[in-house]
Order: structure tokens, then sequence, then C-alpha cells
């Protein structure tokens, strides 16, 4: 059986996304560039699971576009929770707080707009939950600028890890970096990880 039939039976037998998000995706499609950028309702959905496990206070996305997953981790998290979110696109922080303001998770989401490594730098420790999902060629850098602010029993997720399957046979100096940081989570002493082949590669990292 082809493997994008079992894929799409695992969406359609994943439950909904709320229909505010069904709106921001409709709405990402019809007025920004790239809407690709998207995690989409597999990856969405796992975040909100996983942090309505961890209940982070402090959390942390890397790369928030329309603000979809943030909404999704946001969902997951306790009312004083707080989701410090980077972004280097102004429209983009624009369009995703016109969703947040009409979203009862949307008060937990800070935007913050400029490079993720300048925004990072600023930071001080003891994050519950951190997504990484901007660009691939600073994934080792966001991985280990990250690892230090994460307390022990932190999760750190990391989209697109397999990066359309380019691990395989890397060219750009992109694909070099998710390889390199792929490569440094399997050797890194200070977490253990799983690495799950679910639509572009989510690679889950626990602090130890
Ligand atoms: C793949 S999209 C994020 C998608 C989003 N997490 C979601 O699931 O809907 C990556 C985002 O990272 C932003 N970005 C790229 N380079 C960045 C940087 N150096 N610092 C912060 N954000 C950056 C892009 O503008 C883009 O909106």
């Amino acid at each position: 059986m082809e493997l994008n039939l079992l894929e799409n039976y695992c969406i359609e037998t994943t439950q909904a996304e709320p229909d505010l998000l069904l709106e921001l995706i409709e709405k990402t499609y019809s007025d920004m560039g790239f809407p690709n950028k998207l995690s989409g309702k597999t990856i969405g959905r796992t975040l909100k699971l996983l942090a309505s496990l961890v209940q982070p206070k402090k959390a942390l996305e890397i790369g928030m576009f329309t603000g979809y997953s943030a909404l999704s981790i946001a969902e997951g998290m306790p009312d004083n929770g707080q989701l410090t979110c980077c972004e280097t696109n102004p429209r983009a922080i624009e369009f995703a707080q016109s969703f947040f303001d009409r979203s009862p998770h949307g008060h937990k989401i800070i935007p913050i707009f400029g490079p993720a490594l300048d925004t990072i730098a600023k930071l001080e420790g003891n994050y519950d939950f951190v997504f990484i999902d901007a660009d691939k060629r600073n994934y080792l850098n966001y991985y280990e600028s990250v690892v230090p602010l994460v307390r022990p029993g932190g999760l750190i997720v990391i989209d697109n890890s397999v990066w359309q399957g380019r691990v395989l046979q890397p060219e750009e100096n992109s694909d070099h970096a998710v390889v390199a940081m792929n490569q440094r989570i399997l050797e890194d002493e200070r977490v253990e990880n799983v690495h799950l082949n679910i639509r572009d590669g989510l690679n889950l990292v626990l602090k130890k």
C-alpha cells in the first residue's frame, strides 16, 4: 500500500483543529506568499498534544509565519503560559496578530520581530518547550543556542528534520545544516531523542 494513502488516512483520523485555525490556513493561502510554509494539521495537532502533556509556562518558537503552530502550541499551554515567537517578516507578524486577537489562547503569545539568533541571545533560561521551524541553514545554531535555555525535562521539537529527503544526499548549506544538527543531537549527552518520519520529519529532543 502506498505510504501517502496511509498518511492521508492518519490525517483524516486525527481530530480537526479549531475553526479559527482552518480560517487561518485559508487566509494564509489567499493573502500570503509561500503559504506552504504552514506546518499543517499533523504537526499542529502533535504540537498541541505535546504542549498539553508538558504544560509549558515558558515556551519559545523559532519561525512563527502566520501563527498556525504558535496557536496550536498555545492551545495546549496553561492560561498563564507565555510563548515567545521569533519572526523576521513584519507582514506575517501583523497577519498572525490579527488571529491571536481573536483566539482565547492569543494572549499567551508574544511575537518578537528580528533574527531569531539575536532574540535568543537576549533570553534567559528555564524554557519548558521549544519549537524550531525557521531557516534551515541555521538549524544547528538554533539547536545549540536553545539547549542551554531549556530546563531539565524540557522538550525541543524540530520540524522539517528530514528536509524533503535532502538529508540523504546533502548538497546545499541548508541540507548540511540539518544533517549536522541531527548528528549533533544523536551524539549529544545532554539530551535523549526520537527522530520521527512523519510529514517532513520531526525530531523530538528531551533535555536530561
Ligand atoms: C516554515 S515558516 C514557519 C511556519 C510556522 N511555524 C507554522 O507552522 O505555521 C518559517 C518562518 O521563519 C521565518 N524566518 C526565517 N528566517 C528567520 C530568522 N533568522 N529569524 C526568525 N524568523 C525567521 C520566516 O519569515 C518564516 O515565516
